[in-house]
């Protein structure tokens, strides 16, 4: 496993590798999440590639960039036993140098629910996205279903702008008791972590609804939202939204033929959870 610091060592290295190669963008603090999505980029691909960088620009001035979780140590362990042959773990400034102006800017599916919550953030995601796109140049490149909308985002940017990646979705990996990995659940305190799981089972009580028949969005929404609402170390819920699992555009009516996404964003305590579930 080669370890690279920047880009142009990167490029080289990827255009000489064996094809098809498939790269697993990646912020670090790698957790069983992340391996889901190495395994398979493994399994599939002749290279593995995987870059560690903690993007500063799609993290809003009052969020946790700079208290975020770095490992770099074991998330190299980590991969090395995975198999990767590639890892970037560029510093700042090698993705970002000095005078960089140039940004994506995601529409529609960028809008709401996160988007709405972090101002700038999937411009961020889009962008650093589209370098390491540009960077690697794989063939394929391995996504989480747990980031619902980012995915959306991504999708739509790859195929708007014709950049001839595959972007290959992974299901949501949990702990036992269903909340969904990632890295900040490190910050929860034992109390909250014991309460997270409520955001998996809000999701669940929407779709429980829904098997049972519910068609209606704002009454899926209500089941979602009485849930998290029971749980008094819910501190606050940005949003439970039911929207087009491709678009993101909300949904009235859960009509058959298209995916459909309840997606909800909720604070345990000081930690802001995501997750999302897919009907059908
Ligand atoms: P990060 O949060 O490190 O996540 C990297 C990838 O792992 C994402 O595609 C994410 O959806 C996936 N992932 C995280 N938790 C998961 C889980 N519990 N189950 C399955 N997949 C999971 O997402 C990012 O980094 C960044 O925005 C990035 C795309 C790297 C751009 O900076």
């Amino acid at each position: 496993m080669k370890v690279i610091e920047t880009c142009f060592e990167m490029a080289a290295l990827c255009r000489a590798a064996e094809r098809p190669l498939g790269l697993v963008p990646t912020m670090g603090a790698l957790h069983d999440g992340h391996l889901s999505l190495t395994r398979r980029a493994r399994a599939d691909n002749a290279t593995m590639a995987a870059s560690l960088f903690v993007n500063p620009t799609q993290f809003g001035p009052h969020e946790d960039f700079g208290s975020y979780p770095r490992r770099l140590v074991r998330d190299l362990e980590l991969l090395a036993a995975q198999g990767a042959d590639l890892v970037l773990a560029p510093p700042p400034e090698e993705i970002y140098p000095a005078g960089f102006d140039t940004w994506i800017e995601p529409g529609a599916a960028a809008e709401g629910m996160e988007g709405a919550a972090r101002p700038g953030h999937f411009r961020g995601v889009a962008t650093v996205v589209a370098k390491l796109f540009g960077i690697v140049r794989p063939d394929r490149a391995y996504f989480g279903q747990k980031d619902g909308q980012q995915v959306a985002v991504i999708r739509k940017m790859t195929a708007d702008l014709n950049l001839g990646v595959e972007v290959v979705t992974m299901p949501t990996v949990r702990e036992a008791d269903g909340l969904a990995l990632s890295s900040r659940n490190a910050y929860l305190t034992p109390e909250e972590r014991m309460a997270a799981p409520v955001v998996y089972r809000a999701l669940r009580a929407a779709e429980s609804q829904w098997q049972a028949g519910e068609r209606d969005a704002e009454r899926l929404r209500a089941a979602a939202l009485a849930v998290l609402q029971g749980e008094p170390l819910v501190e606050s819920v940005d949003y439970v939204s039911v929207v087009d699992g491709d678009t993101m555009a909300a949904v009235d009516t859960v009509t058959g033929g298209r995916r459909v996404m309840v997606a909800a964003a909720a604070r345990v305590g000081a930690v802001r959870l995501i997750d999302n579930v897919v009907l059908g």
